[in-house]
């Protein structure tokens, strides 16, 4: 499984959910999701070659900034680099690898990977679905070397929608180990005090409504 994710000629960007047939004339239409908050609405379709063709001025009207897809065992190393220097604590790589084989928590959740047009992996997560309407994301790393380039914010974002995409009303959650503002403009807000078992890494969650006792829950027991 794999999405492209595009840069729209006006700035936005959008993940490539699949192709469908148009039910009159079975033309190929492009469904698409935004990767921003669009009030108008977050799913789209546009015929394909449309999609795929350009504008006036020449220029593509999507161009492709990178590829969302699972990640595959033979990966693991690359990804555990990602976030090596944040969390290998004086360990060695070869032995911070080791330590996460035989961690039972690292075993858990579906890992997501963001390639770039190169088909360099550059940043990566982890879902953790605790419930059908609840995921958690944990171990959020970028390259050293590709940070601050927008990729983390970028797959955080593709991860949201894809999965919102199935589920509208999901919420998600995760530990901010450093300062939440990039969490905050992907929609995070730090929960109050009754909800904080980890401090100084503040959990964070999305939505409006208080989290439920049951949602609460997993917020103990999340490391
Ligand atoms: C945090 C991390 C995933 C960000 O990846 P990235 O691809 O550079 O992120 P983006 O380019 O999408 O966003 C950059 C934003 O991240 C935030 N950020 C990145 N590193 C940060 C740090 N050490 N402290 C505080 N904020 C940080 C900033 O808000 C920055 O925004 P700015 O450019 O406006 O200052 C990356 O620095 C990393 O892998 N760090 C090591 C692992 C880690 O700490 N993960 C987070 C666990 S909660």
């Amino acid at each position: 499984m794999s999405w492209t994710l595009y840069r729209h000629y006006k700035g936005n960007h959008y993940l490539r959910l699949g192709v469908a047939a148009h039910s009159e004339d079975l033309s190929p239409q492009v469904v698409y999701r935004c990767l921003y908050d669009n009030p108008e609405a977050r799913t789209w379709v546009r015929p394909q070659p449309m999609f795929d063709g350009v504008i006036a001025d020449g220029r593509q009207r999507f161009t492709p900034v990178g590829r969302l897809r699972l990640v595959q065992p033979e990966d693991m190393r690359t990804v555990l680099a990602f976030g090596y220097d944040a969390w290998k604590h004086d360990k060695t790589f070869d032995q911070y690898c080791a330590a996460k084989d035989s961690d039972p928590h690292h075993q858990r959740g579906t890992r997501y990977l963001l390639e770039d047009v190169a088909g360099q992996s550059v940043a990566a997560l982890n879902v953790l679905r605790f419930r059908e309407s609840l995921i958690g994301f944990a171990s959020v790393a970028t390259s050293p070397e590709q940070r601050g380039k927008g990729y983390a914010s970028l797959l955080l974002r593709a991860v949201m929608e894809l999965h919102r995409f199935a589920q509208p009303d999901l919420r998600f959650l995760l530990f901010s180990e450093i300062k939440p503002a990039i969490y905050e403009r992907l929609g995070f807000r730090v929960l109050p005090p009754e909800h904080q078992h980890f401090l100084p890494t503040p959990a964070m969650a999305t939505g409006d409504t208080p989290l439920s006792i049951v949602e609460a829950e997993f917020l103990k027991v999340y490391f």
